[in-house]
């Protein structure tokens, strides 16, 4: 099976930040692909904006690079026609300067979507938005792309939301985060959504517990500077495994309208139980890596990673948390979230576990209970594991088998990246994969809760080897429960 795009209207796109990491290993690449798939018009700019002096031919060059590391059947002609669309312009950006002109002559003057795309830290998103304001692009046909983080806490999260929302209106701003521009994790919408057979299952009646993993075996990739003030939780648990556990736990949306998906993901931010200081350290885990072997090889551990910058830094690499939803559907089932650098694989899923059956027909094996794993990556797909009869004479022995939906297996095209999708989705216009402010704000305030009460209640920072499932202290937060973690 092969997937058709259908072209979106011609737009320009202007990226502060146009020769950062963001913009080089993401966002140029995932326009290139957009553009060799036809979906992307001839007329369209994609204006890099940075501080550097570059001509464009050198910026030119860069997105080369680029787009080339990011593509498998390399196409000269195609790339030729691409870097027709690509434009620099150096400047600082926090400023209303004459430079702006120079941005301006190049944007379309038909009434096209105009993107501004906020690839930069964070502390300067306001004052660029003023500058925008100030020099006239804030138009009804501009569109505010904003990068996590938004902030490193709710107070400077409100902060920012509210000298960007003085400049555009909530719905011109796109608050990306690119874990729901995952095949998968779209593909979790359709499978609660579209199928008649899960919505009678998916709550307490029927769901023991439920385990959001996001595993990577990477460490800090030149990142030290920004993940040693972050750590885990601000970095992966405060916006992509929210915004996972939010999708598993919402209610039906009235439609896929943006407000409407918007308010039932509010309603599950809302509805998360907060921390106390009684419960605090039975109820989550923070832990650093040490050096260990990752993929047959030797690595460093995570201070050695600082070279010296930060040699007592007690930033959490890793986190485990059991969270639970007080509402009707979820009372009493927990959510184990967990994340981590450095860790055996990388591995990121979301696993369902329903409950026993009553009362034991068979043999005990009938007792381990089914489970629907959804493999957000690698290796994308689904798998029901249920109980069969093992084919055979010789009694009723029962097999544990999962029913195997491969995405590889099913449709024989290159996966896009959620960036990509996530990009045409802001030139639609098309906010419902996008937070909003209040779910930015609501999320900071539950993990504030966590850092204050780590910090107060002195929460030991544990500890694990590069290269494992984290510390130990992560299987004891199941086990204490009488489960653990779903490693397949
Ligand atoms: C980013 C985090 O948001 O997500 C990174 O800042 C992390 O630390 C990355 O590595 C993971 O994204 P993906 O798509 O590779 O799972």
């Amino acid at each position: 099976m092969a997937s058709e795009f259908i072209p979106v209207d011609p737009f320009d796109i202007v990226i502060f930040g146009g020769t950062g990491d963001l913009s080089r290993r993401k966002l140029i690449p995932a326009l290139f692909h957009r553009y060799r798939d036809g979906q992307i018009d001839k007329s369209c700019k994609i204006i890099g904006v940075a501080r550097s002096k570059k001509t464009r031919e050198e910026f030119v060059a860069i997105c080369k690079k680029s787009c080339a590391n990011a593509t498998e059947d390399w196409d000269e002609t195609i790339w030729e026609e691409f870097s027709e669309l690509l434009e620099y312009q150096a400047m600082d950006i926090t400023r209303a300067s004459s430079e702006w002109d120079n941005i301006k002559s190049y944007l379309g003057n038909d009434g096209r979507p105009c993107v501004f795309y906020l690839a930069t830290t964070p502390h300067i998103y306001v004052d660029v938005c003023k500058a925008l304001g100030a020099v006239g692009l804030n138009s009804p046909s501009a569109r505010l792309v904003m990068e996590k983080p938004i902030g490193t806490d709710l107070k400077s999260a409100q902060k920012i939301n509210a000298g960007v929302g003085a400049v555009f209106d909530e719905h011109a701003i796109y608050r990306i985060d690119h874990y729901l521009g995952k095949e998968t994790v779209q593909n979790l919408l359709v499978l609660r959504f579209a199928n008649a057979l899960f919505e009678p299952v998916w709550s307490r009646n029927a769901i023991d517990h439920i385990q959001i993993t996001v595993a990577e075996d990477i460490g800090l990739e030149g990142r030290a500077d920004y993940y040693d003030r972050s750590g885990a939780l601000r970095d992966m648990i405060q916006n992509h495994l929210l915004q996972l556990l939010c999708l598993v736990a919402m209610e039906p949306p009235n439609s896929m309208e943006a407000d409407d998906v918007r308010i039932e993901k509010m309603k599950v931010l809302k509805a998360l139980k907060r921390f106390k200081a009684i419960d605090v350290n039975q109820n989550s885990v923070r832990a650093q890596y040490e050096a260990g072997l990752t993929g047959g090889s030797h690595v460093q551990g995570y201070l050695q990673t600082l070279s010296g910058e930060n040699p007592h830094s007690k930033t959490e690499t890793f986190v485990a948390i059991k969270a639970e939803i007080e509402n009707g559907r979820w009372a009493g089932v927990p959510f184990y979230l967990r994340t981590g650098k450095r860790m055996k694989n990388r591995r990121s899923s979301i696993m369902i576990q329903f409950k026993p059956t009553p009362h034991p027909l068979f043999d005990t094996a009938d007792r381990v209970p089914n489970r629907l794993v959804m493999r957000l990556q690698p290796d994308e797909g689904m798998r029901l594991f249920m109980q069969i009869k093992e084919p055979g004479p010789g009694g009723l022995r029962l097999k544990y088998l999962p029913l195997d939906l491969s995405y590889a297996e099913n449709f024989s095209v290159r996966y896009p990246d959620a960036y990509e999708r996530l990009l045409m989705d802001v030139v639609r216009g098309n906010l419902a994969l996008f937070m909003s402010r209040d779910e930015v704000e609501v999320a900071w305030r539950w993990v504030d809760d966590l850092l204050t009460l780590w910090s107060t209640t002195d929460q030991p920072l544990e500890h694990y080897a590069a290269g494992t499932q984290g510390p130990l202290q992560s299987a004891m937060l199941l086990d204490r429960d009488g489960r653990e973690w779903w490693e397949g």
